[in-house]
C-alpha cells in the first residue's frame, strides 16, 4: 500500500498525511507499521480525528497494550490517569474536572525518558493523541538514540558493549519531578528493572543507547561517581541538536514513537489558562537485549 510520507528530519523522523486510522484495516495498518520503522523510529500521522476506542483497536496491531485486559497495567498505581472506560489509555492534561478530578497526568513526560524503561518489558511503540492543545506551547522534543549511538567512537562503543544499567521508577521522583508535580504512590510497585547499556531493536537489528535522565539511576559495576559521569556524557551527547526532533503539535495529530531508539521530553511551557490533553496507549514491547 502507497503512502504519502515525508521525512521531518534526515534520520529518525517523518510525517504521513492522507490516511484514515480509525479505518485502518490489516493492509494499511501493516503499511504504517513499516513507515514508522523505516523512519528510524517516529512518525507523525495527520489529521486524526479519532475515538478513544479506535485508537485502542489500531494500537493492538503493534502489539500487546499496557493496561489491556489479562495484561500488565502501566503502574499498579495511576489508575487515576487512566481512562475510566478504556483501561489501555493513559491520560495527559493540565485540567481538573468539576470535582477537583485531575483529567490526566499534568507534566507528563516533562523531562527525558523513555516510555516504561522501568519495567522488565518497556514499552515498544507508544501512540498518543492530541485532543486539546495550548494556542502556542507544549511541544514535544524527541531524541534519535539510534544516531547518537553511530557516532560514538569505537572505543567508546567497546567500553559500553557489555553495561547493564538500572532503571528506577523513583528516580523520576527523586530527580526530574523536583518542581512538578510528584505523587508518593507512583513509587509503589515492581518499577524497577536492569537493562543492557546498548539494546538491539528486534525488529530493524539497529543498535540505540538505552539510558534515560528520567529512569536510569546507574550503570551496575561503577563506582557512584563513574556512573554520573558517564551517564551525564552520554545524555549530553545524545541531546545534541541534530539528534532532535521537536514536534509544534497540531490539531488531531497523532504520533507513534519507538521507545526502543528514542527518548522525549515534553516542554511545559504554557499556564492552566491553555488546556491540552492528550491520550497515550503503550505497546508491551520485548525484554531489550543487547
Ligand atoms: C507521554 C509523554 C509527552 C507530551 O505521553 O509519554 O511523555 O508532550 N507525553 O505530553
Ligand atoms: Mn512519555
Amino acid at each position: 500500500m502507497e503512502l504519502n510520507v515525508h521525512a521531518l528530519t534526515p534520520r529518525f523522523a517523518a510525517e504521513v498525511t492522507g490516511v484514515d486510522v480509525a479505518q485502518a484495516g490489516g493492509n494499511l495498518a501493516a503499511a504504517l507499521k513499516q513507515a514508522w520503522l523505516d523512519a528510524g523510529g517516529l512518525l507523525v500521522v495527520r489529521d486524526q480525528d479519532i475515538a478513544s476506542d479506535k485508537h485502542v483497536a489500531f494500537s493492538h496491531r503493534f502489539g500487546p497494550l499496557f493496561g489491556a485486559p489479562g495484561e500488565d497495567p502501566l503502574q499498579e498505581t495511576v489508575s487515576i490517569y487512566i481512562h475510566p472506560d478504556h483501561p489501555e489509555i493513559y491520560r495527559v492534561s493540565n485540567q481538573v474536572d468539576s470535582q477537583g478530578k485531575p483529567k490526566g497526568r499534568k507534566g507528563a513526560g516533562t523531562y527525558w525518558h523513555s516510555d516504561v524503561s522501568f519495567r522488565e518489558r518497556p514499552a515498544g511503540a507508544s501512540i498518543l493523541s492530541a485532543k486539546q492543545l495550548p494556542d502556542v506551547g507544549g511541544d514535544t522534543i524527541f531524541c534519535d538514540q539510534t544516531s547518537a549511538y553511530a557516532a560514538l567512537s569505537e572505543a567508546m562503543k567497546t567500553l559500553l558493549a557489555p553495561l547493564h544499567a538500572v532503571h528506577d521508577f523513583a528516580q523520576a521522583a527523586r530527580t526530574q519531578y523536583a518542581s512538578a508535580v510528584v505523587v508518593d504512590d507512583d513509587m509503589a510497585g515492581a518499577n524497577k528493572a536492569l537493562h543492557p547499556v546498548v539494546r538491539r531493536h528486534a525488529e530493524t537489528g539497529a543498535k540505540s543507547l538505552f539510558v534515560n535522565p528520567g529512569f536510569t539511576s546507574h550503570i551496575e559495576g561503577f563506582h557512584e561517581g563513574e556512573s554520573a559521569a558517564l551517564l551525564g556524557f552520554l545524555y549530553a551527547h545524545c541531546t545534541r541538536p541534530e539528534f532532535l526532533y521537536r514536534h509544534r503539535w497540531s490539531p488531531r495529530d497523532l504520533i507513534i514513537w519507538d521507545n526502543r531508539a528514542t527518548m522525549h521530553y515534553a516542554v511545559m511551557d504554557y499556564g492552566d489558562d491553555q488546556p491540552r490533553y492528550l491520550e497515550r496507549t503503550t505497546v508491551i514491547g520485548e525484554r531489550p537485549v543487547a
